[in-house]
């Protein structure tokens, strides 16, 4: 494949900048010239062909910064092969309820973007640090264990056959 593909993220824990990051291993490890960066620095977009964009929803919506650069970039984007990926679920174990709450907060965002027509969307499991929260946050979120239910196998599979499809 000669395309130059950008794997973009939003972050405020980092742990959606790992993901970005495996994503962007996996599929330059497959031969593909990948680049790696936070939304908020890509000014442009006319190097590439493809665009994996990724951010973890927070209070009910995906980060703020991957909607803003979905406005700000709308047109080329129309041009480009886009696929989509979010983090959200913590709980540990599994929590077939909050997987599809966070669905059902990443569909409603994305309807807000009908013209975006991603050819893949992807939602993994998250990682949760108390220890990182600040006040407000710190108290609401009373007692709950921190966590970490990102699936590398998930990733890099996912990874591999978006390198198969964005061929
Ligand atoms: C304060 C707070 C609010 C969150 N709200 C949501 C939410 O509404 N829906 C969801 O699916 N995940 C939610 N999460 C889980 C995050 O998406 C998850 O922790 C993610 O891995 C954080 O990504 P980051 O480390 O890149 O910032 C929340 C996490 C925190 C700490």
């Amino acid at each position: 494949m000669s395309k130059k593909v950008l794997v973009g993220y939003a972050t405020r824990y980092g742990s959606t900048k790992e993901v970005a990051e495996t994503i962007a291993r996996t599929m330059s490890e497959a031969g593909i010239v990948v680049d790696v960066c936070q939304v908020r620095d890509i000014k442009a977009l006319t190097d590439y062909n493809a665009v994996i964009l990724g951010a973890p929803l927070f209070m009910f919506h995906w980060h703020k910064d991957v909607l803003r650069f979905l406005s700000k970039h709308q047109r080329i984007l129309l041009n480009l092969q886009v696929a989509i990926f979010a983090l959200g679920p913590t709980h540990d174990p599994y929590d077939e309820q909050e997987w599809r709450d966070s669905w059902s907060q990443l569909n409603k965002e994305l309807e807000n973007y009908s013209w975006l027509k991603p050819v893949e969307i992807e939602m993994f499991g998250g990682k949760y640090d108390p220890t990182k929260l600040k006040f407000p946050l710190k108290m609401m979120a009373g007692s709950v264990p921190a966590s970490d239910i990102r699936d590398e196998e998930a990733i890099q599979a996912w990874a591999k056959k978006l390198t198969e499809k964005l061929q």
